[in-house]
């Protein structure tokens, strides 16, 4: 839907003013996005699809992203505090250090970033769910649960979702 508006809006300034114009208007409009949302820093698997298919869920949804494709992503998840079984193919770390490990859907990331619990350092969706955001097969859908990943190195349940449309 931010992607449609973009566009319509980016058109709108082609037509009215040229493309000077337009550039500027979009860097503008890119600034105002960023103040909203921190950056993203993502780092994925260079052979990884559906990374990229996430970074674009949440890049529709506001977020600003930067990839990184680090030579060792397990040693990264390791110093990140990441447990084995909480890890997912994407690692992606706001530049207050919070941490979105795997597919969690942009709309829970904003409810994290707006009221951060306390003693927590981020959210993880444990591996890969068909039907989560980037993850899409046809019109598959698994129910999932998005974990709290704590400082003290335990979890609890931030949000179980169990139907396709509340994940938007
Ligand atoms: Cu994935
Ligand atoms: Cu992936």
């Amino acid at each position: 839907m931010n992607k449609i508006i973009s566009v319509i809006t980016l058109s709108l300034f082609l037509s009215a003013c040229g493309t000077e114009q337009a550039t500027q208007n979009a860097e503008v409009a890119g600034a105002v996005v960023a103040t909203q949302n921190p950056l993203l820093t993502v780092y994925k698997d260079p052979n990884c699809g559906c990374c990229k298919h996430w970074i674009t869920h949440v890049e529709d949804h506001g977020y600003p992203t930067k990839t990184i494709e680090p030579q060792d992503m397990w040693a990264l998840k390791d110093k990140l505090k990441i447990k084995g079984e909480l890890q997912s193919c994407h690692t992606a770390v706001t530049k207050d250090g919070y941490v979105f490990e795997g597919h969690v859907p942009a709309k829970f990331m904003d409810q994290f970033l707006a009221n951060p619990p306390k003693g927590a350092f981020g959210l993880t969706v444990p591996a890969m769910v068909v039907g989560s955001p980037g993850m899409e097969v046809d019109d598959k859908f698994r129910a999932y649960h998005i974990l709290q990943m704590n400082n003290d190195g335990t979890t609890e349940l931030y949000q179980a979702i169990d139907s396709y449309q509340q994940q938007f």
